[in-house]
């Protein structure tokens, strides 16, 4: 049995005994009214089984939203929002969140706006919202094509990880969210580096544990640094090239569009490159990154020009200051530095390497 995980006083539960705890939350809270945020997808793959493992006395009312990033805004809140108050929500209703990393941003949003904040769930159904958006307590939506803009950092009441909801979601999703979870242990833990490294294929079976694991080094580095000023910074590993790479692809028509994940893929093995360059991360390491990454994750090809606007927009990165771009490096696997620089020359050399 996976054990809970305690996310500055957030719990998150797992698979059965999970359900257990839920339905025990449920009984001792006993709210007026459930409202279960879905998109069509987890409306149609989760909900039922959902249904069917909860009890309750409170009604439950289903609240869908359109599936995907574009409907992370404001205006699908206003639909939520005037549903709930249509649907006569009031401060002992509880929010249950069930869908990928856009319902759980955007229900937790929702919950702790509406009335000034009423309790919510996450159950997160997609891998990448299992590993990375279930502990840190980040809401919020898009404004425009800035990602996550408008938000609060807010706990929910619990977290409820089900892992047999992976077995609808369609491959892609699935290896995009893979990625993060190897960045954890590139950044903070070798050992779960070479589980991960040494799963051949994605089995559910296996993966039970490493989600678990994966959930633990993400939660160890968010509640160690929760302003965000130094260790947490680590998770940004992949990210300074992985999003400039991501936004260049979605801009660029010729290109094929990439999924979160498979562009921070590439961008993990661009900065382990860098980090052999200028940190002295073992050569026959970044050899073992970029061959386990490339055995999940086509290569996409990159002509000169293709790096030059690639590079052009870091300047748009977060993590820059004083109009320095800003590159979390690796010493060693689980040995990470944050504020590196690094000059356009060898991130030109780095995408050589990737695509030799
Ligand atoms: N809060 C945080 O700390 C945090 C961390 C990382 C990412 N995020 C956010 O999460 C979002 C990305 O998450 P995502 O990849 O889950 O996106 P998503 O919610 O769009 O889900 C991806 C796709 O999978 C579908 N899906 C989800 N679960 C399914 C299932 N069990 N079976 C079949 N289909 C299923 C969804 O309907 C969607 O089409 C981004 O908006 C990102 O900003 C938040
Ligand atoms: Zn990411």
């Amino acid at each position: 049995m996976l054990s809970t995980i305690d996310s500055k006083g957030c719990p998150v539960h797992f698979n059965n005994a999970g359900y257990s705890q839920l339905n025990n939350h449920l009984k001792e809270n006993n709210y007026s009214k459930i409202f279960l945020i879905v998109d069509q997808n987890t409306h149609q793959y989760c909900l039922p089984d959902f249904l069917s493992r909860i009890q309750t006395e409170s009604e439950i009312e289903t609240i869908e939203i359109d599936a995907g990033e574009e409907y992370k805004s404001i205006d699908t809140c206003m639909g939520v929002w005037e549903a709930l108050s249509e649907c006569g929500a009031d401060r002992k209703s509880l929010v249950l969140n069930l869908g990928g990393g856009v319902v759980t941003d955007l229900g937790g949003f929702v919950a702790s706006t509406f009335m000034r904040g009423i309790s919510f769930i996450n159950v997160p159904t997609s891998l990448l919202s299992m590993v990375d958006a279930s502990v840190g307590g980040k809401t919020g939506v898009d404004l425009g094509v800035l990602k996550n803009q408008v938000g609060v950092i807010n706990l929910p009441s619990m977290v409820l990880i089900d892992t047999s909801f992976l077995a609808t979601l369609p491959a892609s999703q699935m290896r995009s969210g893979l990625t993060e979870m190897l960045k954890h242990g590139l950044i903070y833990s070798e050992p779960h580096w070479n589980a991960l490294k040494n799963m051949s294929k994605l089995d559910i079976s296996d993966l039970n544990s490493l989600i678990h694991e994966s959930i633990t080094v993400k939660n160890e580095v968010v509640t160690s640094d929760p302003t965000e000023k130094g260790l947490r910074k680590i998770l940004n590993y992949g990210h300074t090239l992985g999003h400039a790479i991501e936004s260049y692809c979605l801009q660029n028509e010729q290109k094929q569009t990439l999924l979160h994940g498979e562009a921070i893929a590439i961008g993990i093995i661009l900065e382990t490159y860098l980090s052999s360059k200028l940190e002295g991360f073992p050569t026959e390491k970044l050899d073992e990154v970029k061959n386990t990454m490339l055995d999940y994750f086509e290569s996409v090809s990159f002509d000169s020009n293709d790096i030059l606007e690639v590079i052009s927009l870091l300047k748009f990165d977060k993590k820059n200051s004083h109009g320095d771009i800003n590159f979390v490096l690796l010493k060693d696997i689980g040995e990470a530095k944050v504020d590196c620089k690094a000059p356009n020359s060898l991130i030109m050399e780095a995408f050589n390497y990737y695509m030799s």
